[in-house]
């Protein structure tokens, strides 16, 4: 696997594969890698000739008083785990590399990014969405994977390339989770012995809610106020709980049958988000 940490060397190098006809993924992280991660990395692996991984933890994604400075950085780890997943190229750019000059230009899928994490996080999306554009230009991969565990910044992603024409396929993968059904997350290394152990709960909740969806006994806000006291019951500080329409992530109507269930709590000092989506 190489590594490269400016983008004059990423262009040469896919410049090269590029002549060779080679089919290209993207994989874009902010490191600190576990099981999920490297699920998208094979996913990709099995699908196209050469794997990019980006690794840049970016700021413009963090509010004031969030983790920018903690998060976080395991690099030489980072890349043994890429190795052994036979990824073909890292690129590793610094902050001077990915922002060398204020940026006057924001990418902003506006209305998606107003709901949910959108509400307690207001510019965090627009920071990954700018990144993103800023990745899928540089490296103009045929496909691009990214976790269902972040399912809004997932639809935000979609709802830009669609937007923008940006010609990339937007791959979705499979939440990992650990065998307790917690989804696999750097920030679960902030949590205490004994919030690990409540934190499985709130994927325990989601499948509850869903139960009771698939029921179809009690009102979709009576689900939702029910799993939010629990979760409340247990420490959690529920941000929110909501089920909604897997297209726009509206909140369901009755008549709805694509759902999905999201979740956002604070549990200690991390704040954990969640999701499960099904059909009614
Ligand atoms: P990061 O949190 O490092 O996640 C990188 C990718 O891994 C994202 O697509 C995320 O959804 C996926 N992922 C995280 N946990 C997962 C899990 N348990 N199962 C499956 N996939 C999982 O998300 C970001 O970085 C950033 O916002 C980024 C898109 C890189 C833009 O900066």
């Amino acid at each position: 696997m190489q590594k490269v940490r400016s983008i004059i060397q990423l262009r040469e190098k896919l410049y090269q594969w590029r002549k060779q006809d080679e089919s290209i993924a993207l994989v874009p992280t902010m490191g600190n890698f576990h099981a999920g991660h490297i699920k998208l990395v094979l996913a990709a692996r099995k699908k196209v000739d050469k794997v990019v991984v980006s690794l840049f933890v970016n700021p413009t994604q963090f509010g004031v008083g969030e983790d920018f400075e903690s998060y976080p950085r395991t690099e030489e780890d980072d890349e043994k785990k890429l190795k052994e997943a036979s990824a073909d190229l890292l690129f590793l750019p610094s902050v001077l590399e990915m922002y060398p000059q204020t940026m006057d230009t924001v990418v902003s899928v506006t209305e998606l990014s107003t709901r949910h994490c959108g509400k307690s996080r207001p510019k965090h999306f627009n920071g990954v969405a700018t990144v993103v554009a800023k990745l899928l230009n540089m490296i103009q991969p045929d496909i691009a994977f990214f976790g269902e565990k972040d399912f809004q910044q997932l639809a935000i992603i979609r709802k830009m390339v669609n937007d923008l024409n940006i010609s990339c396929e937007i791959v979705g993968v499979e939440t990992e989770r650990e065998l307790d059904g917690l989804a696999m997350s750097s920030r679960n290394n902030y949590l205490t012995e004994r919030e690990r152990k409540i934190a499985p709960k709130l994927y325990h909740s989601i499948c509850k809610a869903r139960e009771n969806v698939l029921s179809g006994v009690q009102s979709l806000i009576m689900i939702e106020k029910e799993q939010q006291d629990y979760l409340a019951s247990l420490g959690f500080i529920v941000d929110y709980f909501s089920i909604c329409r897997c297209d726009n992530l509206h909140p369901a109507k009755d008549s709805d049958n694509e759902i999905v269930i999201l979740v956002a709590a604070k549990l200690g000092k991390p704040r954990l988000i969640d999701n499960i989506y099904f059909s009614r």
